[in-house]
């Protein structure tokens, strides 16, 4: 029996750390299949430890505080939040630091756990805005960070980070308080009864279980964002990183805007493409997506190993919630016509005729966003393995 007994699970959830912490990604072709909006079931589950037991009846009255450099520290319930501050309803992709991981473990083991391309999820989350609450407690001059608690207990403390201030300030940038997921409370593993949702950055800065916000003019000195969450210069092995923790205070290297990515869901790795008296096209599908709130404006194929490239339809969901004034859904007011930023994940497709991927040995995908940030051709490897994101190749398996 784990700590995490209180917890209801999907078995189609792939483990990928045995049986405590709980993390886990769906198969990619489960989670692609499911469409722009991932079921709370499917979603991915990253745990530093045990999640926290809190009951339905206990929801109204979970505590949290704002404080720190402002002039008038909050203390507030979950109950008080719903009922003091304007609801708001977004759609957000949150994607771990280590999606596509695996792949870096392949080439050498990084210090982090095998993700495979399915470590991202994306739901419509409801909540206040968090620059509504840091300006009622009215931040100093000094002030320059906001630094997030959770209430996990872990073997370092607490797990906690932070985000720059400004960001929190800036309306394209979205960061919300969340208590609900696609109109249902918070589930166990993503945060009861209330998270922080950082979008268009990596998921390790939107902290679960949210406790506190505290207004600070450095970034965090939690242990979980200086040891975790940061890609090191590629050369600093794992030995180095260990004895040397110069490497790893340096607030440089942590990162925080995703860096563009995108993956192939079909064909699958190991799927036979069938070539015989099936249908004489094939349909190649998968996700692409930005950070720091970019759009993804091209995604390209190839077929002979990056010497030619073909360009893929991009559809973006998340646009058709776009310039819908007034609508509120689930209690929230769904208007995001203010900003163009793209916090979600899109979905391209490309036809390829069945005798062309007959004679292919594979096939890659790249993307590339607004501001030309293009996938890489080779990975950089580093001993977190994080943020890998180089050209996603699929070996094709024919079928005769
Ligand atoms: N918050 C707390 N309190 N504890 C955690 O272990 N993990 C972080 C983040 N917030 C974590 C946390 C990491 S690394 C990620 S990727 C996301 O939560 C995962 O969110 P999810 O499990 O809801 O998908």
């Amino acid at each position: 029996k784990t700590p995490d007994a209180h917890v209801p699970r999907d078995p189609r959830l792939i483990r990928l750390t045995g049986v405590h912490p709980f993390n886990v990604e769906a198969p990619l072709s489960a989670l692609f299949n499911e469409g722009f909006l991932t079921s709370p079931e499917l979603f991915y589950v990253r745990n530093h430890g045990a999640v926290p037991e809190v009951k339905d009846e206990e929801i109204p009255d979970w505590e949290f505080t704002v404080e720190g450099l402002v002039e008038k520290p909050l203390s507030l319930t979950l109950r008080q939040l719903m009922a003091e501050y304007e609801q708001i309803t977004c759609p957000i992709t949150l994607v771990c630091a280590g999606n596509r991981r695996k792949e870096q473990n392949q080439v050498r083991k990084s210090k982090g756990f095998s993700w495979g391309p399915a470590g991202l999820s994306t739901a419509l989350f409801t909540g206040v805005a968090m620059s509504d609450l840091i300006k009622k407690a009215r931040p100093c001059k000094k002030a320059k960070y906001v630094c997030m608690e959770g209430a996990d207990e872990l073997p370092n403390g607490f797990y906690g980070t932070s985000v720059k201030l400004n960001w929190v300030m800036d309306p394209n940038r979205g960061m919300m308080l969340s208590y609900m997921m696609n109109g249902e409370m918070l589930r166990p593993d993503h945060g009861k009864p209330l998270r922080a949702v950082i979008p268009g950055q990596i998921g390790g800065r939107s902290v679960k279980w949210l406790k506190k916000l505290i207004v600070t003019a450095a970034p965090s000195d939690n242990w979980y964002h200086i040891y975790d969450n940061r890609v090191l210069p590629t050369m600093i092995s794992p030995e180095l990183s260990a004895n040397e923790p110069k490497w790893w205070v340096d607030e440089r290297y942590a990162i925080y805007d995703l860096s563009t990515n995108s993956a192939i869901a079909f064909p699958a790795h190991e799927e036979q493409v069938s070539l015989s008296d099936g249908p004489e096209k094939y349909r190649a599908k998968g996700y692409a997506y930005g950070g720091g709130g970019r759009r993804v404006t091209r995604v390209e194929l190839s077929l002979d190993k990056g010497q030619s490239w073909r360009l893929a339809d991009i559809d973006y969901p998340e646009d058709r919630y776009r310039d819908v004034p007034d609508q509120i859904l689930y209690g929230g007011r769904l208007d995001m016509s203010w900003r163009e930023s793209c916090f979600c994940w899109c979905q391209w497709s490309l036809d390829f005729s069945v005798s062309e991927l007959a004679d292919a040995k594979d096939i890659v995908v790249r993307a590339m966003d607004e501001s030309m940030n293009v996938q890489p051709k080779d990975m950089y490897w580093s001993v977190l393995g994080m943020m890998n994101n180089p050209w996603f190749r699929v070996t094709i398996s024919r079928e005769h």
